[in-house]
């Protein structure tokens, strides 16, 4: 049997990559402005790159030169009608917040996704978008893409959102821009910020009246210069290594650990997880720190409620942490798992099961009974990035060797990782 690579532990210093969230927001800030904005700690992976080819497809010039961007903005006004279905990829966030974008743009455009993208609902984004007045058709009545947008006059509306989801928020949004009159999205929930945070950097102004947050249509955007804070998303993978693997000393420099973001670090020291936060800068609206985590014993807690939209990305990671905490970890109110880029309760489920945990899928989220050790095995992403990172940690901790199918997945989010966790392993 092969000594695993991670028995001597986890150690030195890393920077994660730019965050993916403020990385799509930036560019389509920056495009939708007037004049030359530059963006530095840019995501250069698959999902952002997608928003960057979505708008010059729109004719604009966007420079690129490894994490540093120039876009050379016209302004809204400026972009042209593409001659070529827009392509989102497996991207979410691109699908949904240029929803909010192409249905106020008066152009006519089409667009798709990859096979996991062309199956998650776009109807909350069209639903509200239509009560706007926009005109959208798609697949089962604009429920899924591909969607072809006819770009026309919007109005504002008072939206209470259903679902927690940022995406959606921002999409509003920024359809509120094109809109005329006031757009009020209200958040039962507080989901990410980045985006009210970030448009004023941009000359918009945006009000935030405890949780209901508005825009007035017609306001000029101007360019900004953006420095992008590390993921916190990609860096939870290296957070959960340190905690689980003996041994283990690690610290993730410039993350950026906005308070809409954090949970997956409230919910880990409330394992008792042994993290120090250091703040060191921020940028803009956002912190940024120096995260350091030690090998630490974690017990089971249950993770619920607000706590959930402020670690959504990061319950797949969660899971395998609570695998081997004492006693039982419940997590709950997080059927949004289902429709990510896989359904991640089930794929959570059906990877940590093959390698020996013992965790058992609910309807909205999982019961994990730690304290198991789990085994190597042959396990997929299913195309999911996160899983896929999420599997190349537990094989960290896995007795004997652990295949990973699909690996090429952690392209969409994480194209370094598997070099950044050797340096982490090795020191190389
Ligand atoms: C994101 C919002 C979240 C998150 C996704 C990025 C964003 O999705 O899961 O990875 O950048 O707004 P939802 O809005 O669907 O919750």
């Amino acid at each position: 049997m092969k000594r695993n690579p991670a028995s001597a532990g986890l150690s030195g210093e890393i920077a994660v990559p730019g965050d993916k969230s403020i990385s799509h927001r930036a560019v389509i800030f920056a495009s939708l402005a007037e004049g030359t904005s530059r963006i530095s700690g840019f995501l250069d992976a698959e999902d952002c790159l997608r928003t960057v080819e979505v708008f010059r497809a729109m004719g604009l010039q966007i420079d690129r030169d490894g994490r540093d961007l120039t876009v050379h903005g016209k302004g809204a006004d400026g972009l042209k009608e593409p001659e070529v279905p827009l392509y989102f990829g497996n991207s979410g966030t691109t699908a949904r917040l240029m929803s909010g974008v192409l249905a106020g743009l008066p152009l006519f455009t089409t667009a798709y996704g990859d096979e996991s993208l062309s199956v998650r609902p776009m109807d909350r984004v069209v639903q509200p978008l239509r009560q706007m007045g926009a005109v959208i058709e798609g697949r089962e009545q604009g429920k899924k893409l591909p969607l072809a947008f006819s770009g026309t006059g919007l109005s504002g509306i008072t939206y209470e959102m259903p679902v927690k989801s940022a995406q959606v928020k921002s999409a509003i949004l920024l359809a509120g821009l094109f809109a005329e009159g006031v757009t009020t999205v209200i958040e039962a929930a507080k989901t990410r910020n980045h985006t009210e945070t970030m448009l004023p950097e941009f000359g918009v102004e945006v009000t935030n009246d405890f949780g209901a947050i508005s825009v007035r249509g017609g306001q000029k955007m101007k360019a900004s210069n953006v420095d992008i804070p590390g993921d916190i998303s990609s860096a939870a993978f290296f957070i959960v290594a340190a905690a689980v693997v003996p041994g283990s000393d690690v610290t993730i420099r410039r993350v950026g650990v906005n308070e809409t973001r954090n949970g997956i670090i409230q919910a880990l020291k409330k394992m008792g997880a042994d993290i120090n936060v250091e703040i060191t800068d921020r940028i803009g609206e956002e912190p940024v720190a120096d995260v350091t985590v030690k090998s630490s014993e974690l017990e089971g807690i249950t993770v619920e409620g607000e706590l959930i939209a402020n670690l959504i990305d990061e319950v797949p990671v969660l899971a395998l942490a609570a695998t081997q905490a004492a006693g039982t970890t419940v997590i709950k109110d997080a059927g949004e798992l289902k429709v990510k880029e896989t359904d991640r309760i089930q794929a959570v489920c059906d990877n940590l099961s093959l390698m020996g945990a013992d965790i058992t899928p609910t309807e909205d989220g999982m019961i994990i009974k730690g304290g198991t050790a789990l085994r190597g095995a042959e396990v997929s992403s299913k195309g999911d990035h996160r899983i896929g990172m999420m599997e190349a940690v537990a094989s960290l901790i896995a007795e004997g060797e652990t295949t990973i199918h699909r690996p090429e997945a952690i392209n969409i989010s994480y194209p370094d990782f598997f070099s950044d966790l050797e340096h982490l392993l090795y020191n190389r």
